[in-house]
């Protein structure tokens, strides 16, 4: 009798424990989603130093252009303060450098900016780009006016376990459906203009998957493809599942537009409804499994070879960026960084 009291009383201090630990938890998750949304929507600067938004554009919100090139730092800001790592300079200075053309857009959903420039080279360097624009955007306006409007104000998005990384899936087909354009990640290097390439395109980057690394989207055939994808988002948003709404998008619109789930398949027809899945090569010569090669010396030749017919060299920082790089490493990415970010690698000691 009393061994069972023992042992009831064990059993309900376990269980207790375990309900306190559950409730922590829970309040720790729910507190981490608060500080994104907060990051993104709460964070004035009254200096200004705030960029200007998207709104306050006008060649941006005045036309829609194929030659738009977008970027989308997804990071919380808490300082207020403008940053860019060099590679993800790099990617910015490569877009612009290859496509004199082309307007580049590197949007920020935290609002960030700076008193005055002088204090980050690497940030001066791209603005003495005519072609590079920084702004910052408010998600709820940028999704105004669009079918993700009403989805965007339910804040459904901040339920999101990758609530960083899915704001910026979110982000390149709303903006392609806004402006039309090209969307690329902020961890590649643009090794060829684009004007060289058929329009509306993604990169398979395996059997089974169109990435969405880089995407071009543009008139009538272009804006039809974005409105499918943003369309899809609001059916199959997960925002437990890392790669459902970024990859996970392009595959399923192109499976349906090219009436197939195989992805060689798709790449052989080579126009689905005037979109083109472009092979391997063309985007993610190097998949990610194999992303040391960026950075060892030994790989050097063999990686440049193998991009030698690339559009982008995509270097899946998601999995590199914690190895720092000297600038005289003699590693194939520093050796592209040279070529194709020379105003970024003149003031980045490291990569
Ligand atoms: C973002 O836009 C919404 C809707 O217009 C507005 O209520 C909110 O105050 C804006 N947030 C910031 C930080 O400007
Ligand atoms: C701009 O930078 C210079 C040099 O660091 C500094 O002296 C000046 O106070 C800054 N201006 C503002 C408005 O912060
Ligand atoms: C859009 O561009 C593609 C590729 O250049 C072209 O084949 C297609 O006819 C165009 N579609 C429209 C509706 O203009
Ligand atoms: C995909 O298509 C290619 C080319 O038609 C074929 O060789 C391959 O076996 C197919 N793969 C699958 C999984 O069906
Ligand atoms: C790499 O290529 C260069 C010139 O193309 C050659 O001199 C060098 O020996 C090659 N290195 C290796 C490790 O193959
Ligand atoms: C790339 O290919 C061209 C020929 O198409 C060749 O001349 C050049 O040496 C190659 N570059 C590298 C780095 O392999």
């Amino acid at each position: 009798m009393f061994l069972r009291i023992l042992n009831s009383n064990n059993i309900r201090k376990r269980l207790f424990g375990g309900l306190l630990l559950f409730v922590l938890s829970f309040i720790i998750y729910v507190n981490f989603n608060q500080n994104v949304k907060n990051c993104y929507f709460d964070i004035t600067w009254k200096d200004g130093r705030t960029l200007r938004s998207v709104a306050e554009n006008s060649r941006l919100e005045s036309v829609v252009n194929p030659k738009n090139i977008f970027f989308h730092e997804t990071s919380c800001s808490l300082d207020g303060i403008v940053k860019m790592n060099s590679r993800q300079a790099c990617a910015v200075e490569s877009a612009a450098l290859m496509n004199p053309g082309h307007q580049v857009y590197v949007l920020f959903t935290s609002q960030v900016g700076f008193r005055n420039t002088t204090q980050l080279p690497i940030i001066d360097a791209l603005l003495s780009y005519p072609n590079i624009h920084f702004n910052y955007l408010n998600l709820t306006q940028y999704a105004a006016h669009t079918p993700l409007a009403k989805w965007m104000k339910s804040q459904e998005l901040f339920k999101s376990h990758y609530v960083n990384s899915h704001t910026s899936d979110i982000l390149r087909y709303l903006s392609l459906w806004k402006y039309s354009g090209t969307y690329l990640d902020l961890d590649v290097v643009v090794l060829k203009s684009f004007d060289s390439i058929n329009t509306n395109f993604a990169g398979a980057e395996s059997n089974n998957f169109v990435a969405a690394g880089i995407i071009n989207l543009e008139n009538d055939s272009g804006h039809k493809i974005a409105d499918m994808c943003v369309k899809d988002l609001l059916k199959n948003f997960n925002g437990a599942d890392w790669g459902n709404n970024g990859p996970g998008v392009i595959t399923r619109v192109c499976q349906e537009i090219c009436h197939t789930k195989n992805v060689s398949e798709m790449i052989t027809m080579n126009n689905c409804e005037n979109f083109h899945v472009l092979p391997i090569e063309s985007c993610y010569s190097i998949r990610w499994p194999e992303h040391i090669k960026f950075f060892k010396k030994e790989f050097l030749n063999e990686t440049l070879q193998r991009l030698n017919h690339s559009i982008i060299a995509h270097v899946w920082n998601k999995h590199s960026a914690a190895t720092p790089l000297n600038v005289n490493s003699n590693v194939a990415y520093i050796n592209l960084a040279k070529r194709y970010c020379p105003k970024v690698v003149a003031v980045s000691e490291f990569f």
